[in-house]
């Protein structure tokens, strides 16, 4: 071997590990998140209390709105949703539990303990992300991703996500959607905690949940459903 190819070999062993370490910092430090009180959310119509920390993580595409990459757009992005969810689906919030932007921030949607309505029968045990943009054909950018990753480290982190959560793309749940979008989707399996989803899925367990509605009756609920 030439020096020059030992030395070339030198060079992407350093640069390997350089990235490696860059890469773990950046996953083991918080992301921004932006609250709702920041991008001006609407107030929830009700609110469900959801137990923590939750076995899944289930991986969304907005489709639409397209992909915003500055924080004036990703804040009306996440607006457009809201009214989209609230208005036009009639249901109590933004489905999500959190949106990230192409702008690398983590946007609070119903937040970490509350149900969410993103994936039937997964609403009240998964913090569903929704990655915004049209992920069918390009991958998101690498911040935007880097965000995900954060955001989903803080969640097990904090005791809002177990340990040992398994990590599913939309889809896998729920019949009849492309979403996450087929060249997210191909990414997301080598994510960590991709869980193949056994086919049919296995029953899941209805927890009973309580409801706290605006004049704070306590109501039990158990069948919860969304649709994106
Ligand atoms: C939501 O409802 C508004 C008003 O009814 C309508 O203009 C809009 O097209 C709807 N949005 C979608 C995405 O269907």
């Amino acid at each position: 071997m030439t020096f020059r190819q030992t030395f070339n070999i030198l060079i992407c062993c350093v640069m390997c590990v350089v990235l490696n370490i860059v890469a773990l910092v950046s996953s083991s430090m918080d992301p921004v998140i932006v609250s709702r009180s920041d991008w001006h959310a609407k107030p929830p119509k009700s609110i469900e209390v959801m137990a923590n920390p939750v076995p899944y993580v289930v991986i969304h595409h907005s489709y639409l709105p397209p992909a915003c990459f500055t924080t004036e757009e990703c804040i009306k992005a996440m607006q457009w949703m809201q009214d989209l969810h609230q208005i036009n689906n009639s249901w109590a919030d933004i489905g999500y539990h959190f949106a990230v932007g192409g702008d690398g921030k983590a946007y609070e949607g119903r937040g970490w303990s509350r149900v969410g309505a993103h994936a039937p029968n997964y609403n009240s045990i998964s913090i569903g992300i929704c990655i915004i943009g049209d992920w069918r054909e390009r991958l998101p950018p690498e911040s935007q991703l880097t965000a995900v990753h954060q955001l989903i480290e803080m969640g097990v982190r904090e005791g809002k996500i177990a340990e040992d959560y398994k990590l599913v793309g939309h889809k896998q749940v729920r019949d009849g959607t492309a979403c996450p979008g087929e060249k997210l989707y191909s990414s997301i399996q080598s994510w960590p905690h991709f869980y193949k989803v056994p086919n049919p899925p296995p029953p899941r367990a209805q927890p009973a949940v309580i409801t706290l509605k605006e004049d704070n009756r306590l109501k039990k609920r158990t069948a919860l459903t969304g649709i994106i």
